[in-house]
């Protein structure tokens, strides 16, 4: 397995914070965002990643990780996105990276509680196309939506739909097999002018061969003001957490 990071996009609606940096540089709590789904591959036991970014700031990123050794990693490689055309558009970028192997794509300002291993060792022996990770929240709206059938099988995923049919949000990270890049290839852009990791995986569910997993843990995005302060929150507990009581930092 596989994994790669999207952290490309310019962050509008997190601007002036993203004026003079790349979102995935910003901190959530204690560490740069980028560093959060970097930890999430490596607990899930990939150690081979490629992280695609763009703007004008990609070689801090550089900067800031060199060779990821600090995190137990292989090595990482890096591809530069063009624009901000859309989650699939980055993540074609990575089709030599991955070869024909099978990965795991997050988004960059995805940050999780759960460890994934599980999951991404029984994708890594099993014949499904795609799997996913759903969440149950209060504002579905905000993201991809999973709709289901009678027998609790994935349906269809709706992008930002006004009216969600379920409240269970599709998050940022996702596993797929290397026929993803063909899938990619066939693309239009949505009407918000992107091309969208949601009709990805549709083309998956359509086929039967997405599978899903409900976390147990929290999960938080980081892209709006609102959500990268809930971030913060969520991992200050974390850490309280396994700190033991009552000390976070000095
Ligand atoms: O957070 C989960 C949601 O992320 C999913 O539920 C949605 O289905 C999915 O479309 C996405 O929604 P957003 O509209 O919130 O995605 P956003 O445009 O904020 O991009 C999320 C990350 O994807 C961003 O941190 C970096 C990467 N990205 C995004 C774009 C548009 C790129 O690398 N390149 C891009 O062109």
């Amino acid at each position: 397995m596989k994994g790669v990071i999207l952290a490309g996009g310019l962050g509008t609606r997190l601007y002036p914070l993203t004026k003079i940096t790349n979102k995935h540089l910003l901190p959530v709590y204690d560490q740069p965002m980028i560093y959060y789904p970097i930890q999430t591959l490596v607990k899930a036991g990939i150690t081979d990643i490629m992280i695609v970014t763009g703007g004008n700031h990609a070689g801090d990123f550089l900067q800031l990780l060199g060779n990821g050794k600090e995190f137990g990693l292989n090595g990482i490689r890096f591809a530069y996105q063009e624009g901000e055309d859309g989650i699939a558009s980055a993540l074609s970028l990575a089709r030599h990276f991955v070869g024909n192997d099978r990965f795991c794509t997050i988004l960059g300002d995805n940050i999780i509680e759960d460890d994934i291993r599980p999951q991404v060792q029984q994708f890594a022996a099993g014949d499904l196309g795609a799997y996913l990770f759903l969440k149950e929240v209060e504002d579905a709206h905000r993201f991809g939506v999973a709709e289901f059938g009678s027998d609790h099988q994935l349906a269809a995923i709706e992008e930002k739909p006004k009216q969600p049919k379920s409240n269970f949000a599709v998050i940022g990270v996702y596993l797929y097999n290397h026929s993803v890049f063909d899938v990619i290839s066939t693309l239009k852009p949505s009407a918000r002018g992107e091309y969208e990791i949601t009709d990805v995986s549709n083309h998956y569910v359509r086929k039967s061969a997405c599978g899903y997993h409900i976390l147990n843990g929290w999960w938080s995005d980081a892209g709006t003001f609102e959500s990268l302060h809930r971030a913060s929150g969520l991992v200050k507990e974390m850490r309280r957490k396994s700190f033991g009581k009552g000390k976070v930092h000095d």
